[in-house]
């Protein structure tokens, strides 16, 4: 299955595409951003086993730069991240920055994605959230984006307990 993680997961991400370590080994986020990434889910009290990760392309584009490809974004999750998900069945998927919250959300600037929920079709939830990279370019061991994005997290998980008080 393209993504890596637990297939049982109430909680899913979708990155952007792989890095050059995740392009090498076939697993998402375990680059540097992925480190990043480890210690955001860390902080929110989740743990990489507890959710299924995965991206919106499943190869490293050229130059590392998906937005020179606008056609691979609109015809690759189609084809088979929304397939993945039918399988995982997540009851909440955070999308992590604006190439996957915009499968989602389209029009929206990643601002403007941050923190927001979104309901698909009834099936499942997506909460918008800064990219793990973004938090790293932004330098320093931890800042106000990793603080962000543990938000976001959080938000997933208590969106998750709502859902189980629902009758
Ligand atoms: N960035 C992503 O969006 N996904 C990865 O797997 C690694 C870096």
């Amino acid at each position: 299955m393209p993504g890596h993680g637990n297939p049982n997961a109430d909680i899913t991400f979708v990155g952007e595409a792989p890095g050059a370590e995740e392009d090498k080994q076939g697993e998402p986020f375990i680059g540097p951003a992925g480190q990043r990434f480890n210690r955001q889910l860390a902080a929110s009290g989740l743990r990489r086993e507890d959710v299924f990760v995965t991206n919106t392309v499943l190869c490293r584009p050229p130059g590392n730069d998906l937005r020179a490809y606008p056609d691979a974004q609109l015809r690759c999750p189609p084809l088979w991240l929304h397939p993945v998900l039918q399988q995982i069945k997540p009851r909440v998927v955070v999308a992590l920055g604006r190439t996957a919250g915009s499968i989602w959300m389209p029009g929206l600037d990643a601002h403007e994605m941050n923190g927001l929920v979104r309901s698909v079709g009834g099936e499942y939830l997506v909460v918008g959230s800064w990219h793990p990279s973004y938090a790293l370019r932004s330098g320093g061991e931890w800042n106000s984006l990793d603080d962000a994005v543990v938000a976001n997290i959080k938000l997933a998980v208590e969106l998750v307990r709502e859902d189980d008080h629902l009758p």
